[in-house]
C-alpha cells in the first residue's frame, strides 16, 4: 500500500502542476486560434482541478496523506512549467500531447501496481483517467493533422 500511496502522491503533484500550466497556457495563448484553443484550456483545467480533488480524496480514504503544498508538488512532479510568456497554439498543443502523455504512463503504471497488490479501488479510478488521456491525446494529435 505504501507504494501506491507514493506514487498516487506524485501523480497528485503532476496533475497540480499541470493544472496550472494548462492555466498559464489559457492566459498567454495568441494567434488566429485563440478564441478555439483559450476555451479549450479551461475545460481541459477544469477536469484535471476535478481529478485533483478526486486523487487527493482517494489517498485519504485509502488513509493516506496527499501533498499539499506548491513546493511538494514541485519537488515530486515530472511536468515541466509552463514559461510566463506569449504562447501559439502550436506549441501549446505539442506541449500538452506530451504532458497527458506523461500523465497517461503515470496511471498506466498506479493501475499495474494496484492491480498486483488487489487494491481494486485505485485500479478502478484509473480506468477513467486512462480512458479519459487515452482520448485527450488522440484528439490533439487530431489537430495538428495537416
Ligand atoms: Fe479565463
Amino acid at each position: 500500500m505504501e507504494n501506491i500511496l507514493k506514487d498516487l502522491n506524485t501523480f497528485l503533484s503532476d496533475l497540480n502542476v499541470f493544472y496550472r500550466k494548462l492555466q498559464n497556457y489559457h492566459w498567454n495563448i495568441k494567434g488566429k486560434d485563440f478564441f478555439v484553443i483559450h476555451a479549450k484550456l479551461e475545460e481541459y483545467y477544469d477536469e484535471i482541478n476535478e481529478q485533483v480533488d478526486e486523487v487527493a480524496e482517494h489517498i485519504l480514504a485509502l488513509g493516506g496523506e496527499p501533498l499539499g503544498t506548491l513546493r511538494e508538488y514541485l519537488n515530486e512532479t515530472k511536468i515541466i512549467e509552463a514559461e510566463n510568456k506569449k504562447v501559439d497554439s502550436c506549441l501549446v498543443i505539442n506541449e500538452i500531447i506530451k504532458d497527458y502523455s506523461t500523465l497517461l504512463q503515470d496511471a498506466i503504471s498506479i493501475k499495474k501496481l494496484a492491480e498486483t497488490e488487489g487494491e481494486y479501488k485505485t485500479s478502478a479510478l484509473m480506468d477513467t483517467i486512462i480512458e479519459d488521456y487515452t482520448k485527450k491525446i488522440w484528439m490533439l494529435k487530431q489537430s495538428m493533422e495537416k
